[in-house]
């Protein structure tokens, strides 16, 4: 897959425990989706769902696996680049016996362009996405302009991006990216109870580590 954007997410080993090679193995042909340019048929995959969410770099997939659980009647494509936490979420999927969940491999920006069709989601959930801290990497945060204008067209009149961060300077950020926009409304909302709580919750120990949540809904 070219890389014609900015690297959004860290660069990390290959190492993969055996029971998440395994569930890669045995459960890839159902639920796995390999990065392709050619749109996929979201309805098709999900015929009885009421609605469909776009999940955009979900790690291990904690959270999907409860939320596909809780929310049996919506449909999930979950978008990751790291392998491990791909056959870590195949390995939930069987032992929570969910049918609403759907794995597409890679980088989300490519994705997005060709494979998720224009209106074709209710909602986005970008879940504790990578702060880079460091200024010089300021420009690797997926919240900018150009991926604001992307997820807008993918999204369906009235659908919303959910965005949780446990990182307050990235909450700023977001915050100022969304304002300057024309193409969203909305803020920091409360934390809301269908969001699970996850390893980076727990983490409120310094005046920067406050977990945000932040709805916008499109314009
Ligand atoms: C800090 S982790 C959070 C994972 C998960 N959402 C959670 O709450 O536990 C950010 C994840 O986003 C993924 N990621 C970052 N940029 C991405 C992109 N452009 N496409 C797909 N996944 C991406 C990374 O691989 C990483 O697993």
């Amino acid at each position: 897959m070219e890389q014609d954007s900015v690297r959004t997410y860290r660069l990390r080993g290959s190492r993969i425990t055996g029971p998440q090679q395994s569930a890669l193995d045995k459960y890839w042909g159902l639920y796995g989706m390999e990065y392709s340019e050619d749109p996929i048929d979201i309805p098709g995959l999900f015929p009885a769902a009421k609605n469909v969410i776009l999940e955009i770099g979900f790690g291990m997939g904690e959270a999907t696996a409860l939320i596909g659980r809780d929310f049996p009647e919506t449909g999930f494509v979950a978008v990751e680049v790291h392998k491990p936490g791909i056959g870590k979420l195949m390995a939930r999927i069987e032992e929570l016996e969910l049918k609403n969940i759907r794995i597409i491999e890679g980088d989300a920006h490519p994705i997005l362009k060709t494979m998720i069709p224009n209106k074709s989601v209710d909602g986005i959930h970008l879940f504790f996405p990578d702060p880079w801290p460091k200024k010089r990497h300021n420009k690797r945060r997926i919240v900018n302009q150009e991926f604001l204008k992307l997820v807008h067209s993918k999204i369906k009149d009235g659908g919303f991006i959910h965005i949780a961060t446990d990182w307050v300077p990235y909450a700023e950020w977001i915050q100022e990216v969304f304002e300057a926009s024309p193409l969203f409304t909305g803020g920091v909302v409360e934390r809301p109870e269908w969001r699970p709580v996850t390893r980076f919750e727990g983490q409120g120990i310094t005046k920067d580590h406050q977990v945000n949540d932040l709805r916008y809904t499109k314009i």
